[in-house]
């Protein structure tokens, strides 16, 4: 069955960018000019996506006008005959076919999912997060897809992280079933390196089967007090066979400070306006560094 729908949970209160969050919603900071939400969107569509239905709470009005028509701005670029920035707002708001769903209260990823079962209804769907920005030839959804076409089961996207890291991640629990591909035997959210069955770590993009709904629905609160995806596609993959699949592609933590930077810095670098100045300014300020004795920060 053709994956046609795809949820991008966006209704968590994005403590880690505080105070930015307070009143803008974390997916619409922007990396270099775009804001991290589109990217997802951009990559949903790619990999074939009609329909986006995004989870919105408080505070997350703006998602719903970034994606809506802005016939003022529209009327003015083209008078200013702004023929490329006009095309850019036209391409926007024409990407997707998008559905707005709130949650009422941030329970959790897994809740986040559930508020979406009306929309979505009795087919298999993708879900894709925010913080994970991805890029690489084949979008890193669009692998999934392709993994699911061919097993007809659930696949979640991992990649191997450092052992020390494994207490920020779903990790899953596994065993090989070809190049880059896993069986999944189970999950675990945020487990201590001593206690992670393996570093493969779920990088925020799944291809689910309506069985998730159901499961959630049972599934009470986990780490953090929060309704966990993971401890509900710990049930699935009990339920029926289920995937992992290592995506190909560098991949960004938006949702963290650090990795943010990095991807200002690296979309900057890919940029073909801002790649010259950017990188004479960035050298710029290596040469300051190299006096500062860094490793003691
Ligand atoms: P995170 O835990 O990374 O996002 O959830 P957060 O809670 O917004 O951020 P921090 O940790 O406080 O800084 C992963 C994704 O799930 C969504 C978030 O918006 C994010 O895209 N989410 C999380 C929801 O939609 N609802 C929730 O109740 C929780």
């Amino acid at each position: 069955m053709k994956i046609r729908k795809a949820v991008i949970p966006a209704g968590g209160l994005g403590t880690r960018f505080l105070p930015a969050t307070k009143a803008i919603p974390k997916e619409m900071l922007p990396v270099v000019d775009t804001p991290t939400i589109q990217y997802i969107v951009e990559e949903a569509v790619k990999s074939g996506i009609e329909d986006i239905v995004i989870i919105t709470g408080r505070t997350k009005r703006a998602i719903e006008d970034h994606f809506d028509k802005s016939a003022e701005l529209e009327v003015r670029l083209d008078d200013a005959h702004k023929d490329a920035q006009l095309a850019q707002m036209e391409a926007i708001s024409n990407l997707a076919n998008m559905i707005y769903v709130r949650q009422k209260e941030p329970l959790g990823l897994g809740h986040a999912v559930m508020t979406a079962r009306e929309v979505i209804g009795d087919e298999p769907f993708a879900v894709l997060l925010g913080d994970d920005v991805m890029t690489g030839e084949k979008p890193a959804l669009a692998q999934l897809i392709e993994v699911f076409n061919e097993y007809d089961a659930p696949v979640v996207g991992v990649k191997a992280v450092p052992w020390t890291h494994t207490n920020k991640y779903g990790i899953i629990r596994a065993e090989s079933a070809g190049e880059h591909l896993s069986r999944v035997e189970g999950l675990v959210e945020k487990p201590q390196p001593d206690k992670a069955p393996t570093n493969l770590a779920v990088m925020g993009r799944y291809v689910l089967t309506p069985e998730i709904f159901d499961i959630l629905k049972e599934t009470g609160k986990g780490v953090g007090g929060e309704i966990q995806l993971t401890d509900a596609l710990d049930t699935l993959c009990t339920q029926r066979p289920m995937y992992a699949w290592e995506l190909e592609g560098r991949r960004y933590d938006v949702g963290d400070k650090q990795g943010f930077l990095e991807a200002t810095c690296e979309f900057a670098l890919a940029n073909p306006e801002l790649k010259g100045p950017f990188a004479r300014y960035l050298k710029q300020l290596v040469a300051q560094l190299e006096g500062e004795d860094i490793e003691q920060n």
